[in-house]
């Protein structure tokens, strides 16, 4: 048998420094964890649960399933391909050979959101702080090689290293700019197209038709784009950088990466409203509809946040939506990553009306939020193009925009 034991940490509303919130014990043998909260800590006015919708705060030990080799909220802190790539290059091994537990607590100051886990009481506040904007150069130079050899010069992996702990696969960086923290997402190997700039593109059109979205830029570096998008996560204060709380919805619904089956948005939207106010709600069937209108297939629930300031929970601004690409009459049928309504993940707006009561929506409500959609859609290519798409590449992103007819 061989036993993990963290001590989690978290960052009060408002603090800079964290502070041991209880202890977390797994027998990796088992699918189950046990998280208590310390008693010092929960006498503290201003404590917070670490998980504020499966670990309320409270006395007695409770059993937390293990989803892929950790529990699903603490996963979220932890570092996805990316960041265990440059992690594992540090360490001078394969990703492979290192454990979920190796990379929760290799992660740094840049991991997403209000958690840290910790082997012992007093070692020490994460040192490695993220990267200067002016170092982005250096940093692109070093995703680059990491990407093709694995590995890179010691300055350049200690730098990308320093901004390399939040999750996805594609390569990127926190970096410090403006007083702000942003994560820079920059070309990847094998790149057929600009996916900075398709990122800019679509997600400034998510803005435009009423999503929210954070602050971003597209900014060159060299010859490369950058796509910079703003930390939701993270807010600077005299002594430091304060944090919200972050889970994701998967580990919210308690989903394993391997049920796909299981993923829904109604059901999502079914488990927010316990504790969201309506508009968090309506903005997810917003974004649902929107992923369909441009055939966004990469909506898993790693790609739905959800944000906690102290006790209060709110929808995370929107990331990581991208049209999938596709070619002309190939397939003009797709689906989601998760299910819409009644034909399952079928992208159809039917079925997305199929089952909007689950969002607090009354059947003409979602119609008129459908209708605003594909209204403000019909101008993408004039958006692109200020984006600065060809009109070659507007030919080819196309097929992956839906040609709808209005309702009524
Ligand atoms: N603006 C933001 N502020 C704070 N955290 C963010 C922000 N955008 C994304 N994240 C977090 O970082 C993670 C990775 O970001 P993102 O999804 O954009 O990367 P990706 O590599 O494109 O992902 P994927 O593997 O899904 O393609 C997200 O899952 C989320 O936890
Ligand atoms: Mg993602």
């Amino acid at each position: 048998m061989s036993e993990s034991k963290l001590i989690v940490f978290i960052y009060l509303l408002g603090e800079t420094k964290a502070i041991p919130a209880g202890i977390f014990t797994h027998d990796n043998d088992l699918p189950m964890g046990i998280f208590a909260y310390g008693q010092r800590y929960l006498e503290r006015k201003n404590c917070l649960p670490v998980d504020p919708v499966a670990l309320p705060l409270g006395k007695a030990p409770r059993e937390v399933l293990i989803n892929g080799g950790l529990y699903g909220s603490f996963r979220d802190a932890a570092p996805d391909y990316w960041g265990r790539l440059v992690i594992a290059a540090e360490a001078k091994t394969a990703p492979e050979a290192m454990s979920e537990i190796d990379y929760l607590l290799a992660a740094n100051a840049t991991r997403v959101g209000n958690l840290d886990f910790r082997l012992a009481l007093n070692d020490p506040e994460p040192e490695l702080l993220p990267p200067n904007f002016n170092q982005l150069a250096d940093i692109i130079t070093a995703a680059a090689e990491i990407e093709s050899a694995g590995t890179t010069s010691p300055y350049f992996l200690q730098l990308l290293r320093q901004g390399s702990s939040m999750g996805g696969a594609r390569p990127k960086c926190t970096v410090e700019w403006q007083d702000s923290l942003w994560i820079a997402k920059f070309p990847a190997k094998g790149d057929t197209i600009n996916m900075p700039r398709l990122e800019y593109a679509t997600m400034t059109l998510a803005g435009n038709c009423g999503l929210n979205v954070p602050e971003m830029r597209l900014i060159q570096v060299g010859q490369q784009d950058v796509f910079l998008i703003k930390r939701f996560d993270r807010e600077r204060t005299g002594s430091g950088w304060c944090r919200s709380g972050f889970q994701s919805s998967l580990s919210l619904m308690q989903w394993d990466e391997g049920e796909h089956h299981n993923w829904s948005y109604p059901a999502i939207a079914g488990r927010l409203r316990r504790f969201m106010t309506t508009p968090h709600i309506h903005e997810l069937y917003r974004r649902m509809i929107f992923n369909i209108l441009v055939r966004n297939t990469d909506d898993h629930p790693r790609n739905h946040g959800i944000l906690f300031q102290g006790n209060q929970a709110a929808l995370s601004p929107a990331y990581d939506i991208v049209p999938a690409l596709t070619r002309p009459g190939v397939t003009t049928d797709f689906r989601l990553a998760m299910s819409v309504g009644n034909q399952g993940r079928e992208a159809l707006l039917e079925n997305a009306l199929s089952q909007a009561e689950q969002f607090g929506l009354l059947k003409g409500q979602a119609k008129g939020i459908i209708n605003e959609l594909v209204h403000k859609l019909r101008n993408w290519p004039g958006h692109f193009a200020e984006c600065g798409f060809s009109a070659e590449n507007i030919e080819q992103f196309r097929p992956s925009f839906r040609k709808e007819k209005m309702y009524g």
